[in-house]
């Protein structure tokens, strides 16, 4: 990893620039930023690590939490919410036990709450990684998390 992240330094002269580019590459391999890499890149990069923390958290496609191998978004904007997403929510959490916000112990799941995804007139939508589902039942959801397990 800290090779791969040197070499992208590298292309942009290791100036700031590549900062964007390394935690692109960081979210994608490792699914977080975890304390090592922001220390690690704000050395490389003559940083203070509060502005590397900055710069991830700006970005909401940024984690600096660990998250699961599925993470699982469920739309809580309103016409999902008035087609059932809570109870979808509820489904889930029931199956997974875990809130929203938390990851399975085993690293496999994540569930998050999110704004829109862009099925409105679906109602209620979940995605799991780049994958959408509509018009979601309850027990649809359960079936579909008891297939990924
Ligand atoms: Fe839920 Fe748009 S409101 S997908």
């Amino acid at each position: 990893m800290k090779d791969k992240l040197r070499k992208i330094l590298k292309s942009y002269n290791g100036q700031r620039e590549g900062l964007l580019p390394c935690l692109h590459f960081i979210q994608k391999e490792r699914g977080y930023l975890s304390e090592e890499d922001a220390l690690f890149l704000a050395k490389e990069l003559n940083l203070p690590p509060v502005e590397v923390y900055s710069v991830a958290s700006f970005y909401s496609m940024f984690t600096l939490k660990e998250r699961g191998k599925y993470i699982i978004r469920v739309c809580a904007s309103l016409p999902c919410y008035l087609k059932g997403s809570k109870e979808i929510l509820q489904a889930l959490t029931e199956e997974l036990n875990i809130s929203v916000g938390q990851t399975t112990a085993d690293k496999k799941f994540t569930i998050e709450a999110v704004s829109c995804l862009g099925a409105c007139d679906k109602a209620p939508a979940m995605m799991i990684n780049e994958e959408i589902y509509t018009n979601l039942t309850p027990a649809e959801a359960k079936e579909i998390i008891r297939q990924l397990k």
